[in-house]
């Protein structure tokens, strides 16, 4: 039995070291063979630092994505370069969207990605939501609303071509697979507050682009099983969009990290 403990959305720059410390303490006492964190771990200047001090304290295979806020004050660029270099330095460390597949328990699979909210869905022209992303990342800011969509499309096509690739080889080698990323793929796994997203946020808060490839995929695969883990919105839920598909959406809450769900595999 494996026993995978799944975090997400931790912002642990909202926490002093003695609340990262309870919260770390908490994580151990769930047991884990092996960590998955969902993104949203710190900001562009603290989420390698953050990233090694959970490395160097749990000796578990640690399985990681990244979310928005972890590029903020950064590049994405940079930020995936700095936790790749970091990952050759310590090896318990996966980034899984520069990574092939991995075994997560004997018998199943795992790939991931950031994903990135790719404004298909809902109404990105007439939405008046201002992400931070398009302040505080880079490759986002200093471009207008108009600008940025092509961009942001570009990010969710990536995302997209990773999936594309690296399941279907999961799904070769394991019958069950899980997928960890950032951002919900679809309108039914957009929680936010308790409820499905509306028009406003759904552009800021699914990566579409990974949805589609998902529900393709899973389609021409019914014998296999694959679980989806994924967070941003900070609103728990679950949805089964194919018989074969689940998508679990974990809760968070500014400066009360917690564990997401533990899987006995
Ligand atoms: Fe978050
Ligand atoms: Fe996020």
């Amino acid at each position: 039995m494996t026993r995978v403990v799944w975090l997400t959305d931790l912002h642990l720059n909202f926490l002093k070291a003695a609340g990262i410390e309870a919260f770390l303490r908490r994580v151990a006492e769930a047991r884990p063979d092996v960590l998955l964190i969902g993104g949203d771990i710190g900001e562009a200047p603290d989420v390698a630092g953050r990233l090694r001090h959970i490395g160097e304290r749990f000796a578990c295979p640690i399985f990681f994505v990244l979310g928005n806020h972890d590029y903020y004050f950064g590049s994405i660029r940079r930020v995936r370069a700095e936790v790749e270099e970091l990952c050759r330095e310590q090896p318990n460390l996966t980034f899984l969207t520069t990574a092939g597949v991995c075994e997560l328990a004997p018998g199943v699979g795992l790939v991931g990605h950031d994903g990135w909210a790719d404004a298909r869905l809902g109404d990105y022209e007439r939405s008046l939501v201002m992400m931070n992303d398009y302040r505080l990342i880079e490759e986002l800011a200093g471009v207008g609303k108009r600008e940025r969509w092509p961009l942001l499309r570009e990010m969710g096509d990536a995302a997209a071509a990773h999936v594309e690739r690296r399941l279907p080889e999961a799904l070769d080698r394991y019958d069950r697979v899980f997928l960890l990323t950032h951002v919900p793929p679809l309108r039914e796994a957009c929680w936010h507050q308790g409820q499905i997203s509306n028009d406003e946020w759904l552009p800021h808060f699914t990566c579409l682009a990974v949805g589609q490839t998902l529900l393709k995929i899973m389609r021409d695969h019914p014998e296999r099983r694959l679980t989806v883990l994924c967070g941003h919105t900070h609103s728990s839920g679950q949805t089964n969009p194919l018989p074969n598909l689940m998508i679990l959406t974990g809760g968070a809450e500014y400066g009360h990290p917690r564990v997401q769900q533990v899987f006995e595999l």
